[in-house]
């Protein structure tokens, strides 16, 4: 690959990061109003102590708009530069059309295209490599990719709803990937998988177009539906697994990595994706205590957060990986 580099062949960049959280914070004992919960069992279940949710109505489209800003601003881009948007989310503003088009508007663009992906915790990965293939080819230069969620509005405050309902949160992040010919430099390397199989272990069934309306029964609601410990031991698995063709494909040992930063839905994952690859957790950035499961925002919210505290500097080795619905997971390897 480095040879078509030489020949003059783009690399996909990522110049700009950004992240915006609701203000509102919701600790885990706030969610004993609706549920028979503690903040020990979600703490030492998950590694979250807190979450931010919209204070209602709320517009996930707005959230990615605040992060969008902010990772233009620090590309040093403005709106009419994008080529393409990517904006990823399980939780858009509407059944159709996608989220990505009404931040189109909002930048106030015109006739930009924009590209709505629908891939759980690992959105904002399989959107990495979306990005990547249009710059390889030379098709865009500048793209907008986006993980936004607004979970709290989904989540079932029933009884039965704890737990799932006390692993999510609100939140939008952004990058800026831009076109580079500097050699080394940008994504290496991304690895897409999804197992279809698995897709009602970790779903929300409806609103569904198996369900015409009026046969809907009164009490019809979203209802979640999260199969914890089967989830927990295929994100065990194939976050490895993802980490581990990254590592492959681009000959690093895993303490060569400066960076690790994979999806934020169970501090427990990342230890043990830490514990298989014999590394100390300092080596990867977490922040799932403040923001709990933010889902296709939380790679770019993790990486905005630790480029603003120092910890993404140029030549850095990173590998971001995610799993989730679907089952869908993935990685990639970039050297900042
Ligand atoms: N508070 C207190 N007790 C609870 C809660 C709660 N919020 N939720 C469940 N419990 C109870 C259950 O009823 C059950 O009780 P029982 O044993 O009497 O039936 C018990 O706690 C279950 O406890 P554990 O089995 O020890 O829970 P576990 O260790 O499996 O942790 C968890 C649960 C946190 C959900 C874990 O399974 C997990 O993280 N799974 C993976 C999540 C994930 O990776 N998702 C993918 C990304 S999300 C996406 O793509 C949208």
């Amino acid at each position: 690959m480095e040879a078509f580099v030489l020949l003059g062949m783009p690399r996909a960049c990522i110049t700009g990061l950004g992240r915006y959280v609701p203000p509102k914070v919701v600790k885990n004992d706030d969610l004993r109003q609706w549920f028979d919960t503690s903040d020990e069992w979600i703490y030492t279940r998950s590694g979250i102590r807190e979450r931010r949710w919209v204070e209602e109505p709320a517009s996930t489209a707005e959230l990615g708009y605040y992060a969008a800003r902010e990772a233009l601003a620090r590309a040093g881009k403005s709106p009419q530069d994008i080529d393409l948007i990517i904006f990823a989310t399980l939780s858009p503003d509407m059944y159709f059309p996608g989220s990505g088009v009404l931040l189109q508007h909002k930048l106030g663009l015109e006739t930009t295209p924009a590209l709505d992906i629908r891939q759980q915790c690992s959105g904002f990965v399989y959107g990495l490599s979306i990005a990547d293939q249009y710059i390889r080819t030379g098709m865009y230069k500048t793209i907008l990719l986006v993980g936004a969620e607004i979970q709290s509005t989904w989540i079932d405050y029933h009884p039965e709803g704890r737990t799932v309902g006390v692993l999510f949160g609100d939140g939008a992040g952004a990058a800026v990937i831009e076109a580079t010919e500097e050699p080394g430099r940008g994504i290496l390397s991304t690895h897409l998988y999804s197992q279809g199989a698995y897709a009602m272990e970790l779903c929300v069934a409806e609103p569904s177009s198996a369900t015409r309306r009026h046969e809907l029964p009164g009490s019809y609601g979203m209802r979640p539906y999260m199969n914890g410990k089967e989830v927990f031991r295929h994100a065990v698995q194939r976050m490895g697994e993802a980490v581990q063709v990254a590592l492959a494909t681009q000959g690093w040992q895993p303490e060569e990595v400066d960076l690790y930063v994979l999806h934020q839905a169970n501090i427990r994952i990342v230890q043990a994706v830490a514990e298989f690859f014999s590394l100390p957790m300092e080596k990867f950035y977490n922040n799932i205590h403040k923001y709990g499961n933010t889902t296709a925002a939380s790679i770019p919210i993790c990486l905005a957060e630790a480029w603003a505290e120092g910890r993404l500097k140029k030549g850095d080795k990173v590998i971001v990986a995610a799993f989730g619905s679907g089952f869908t997971w993935g990685s990639a390897a970039l050297v900042w």
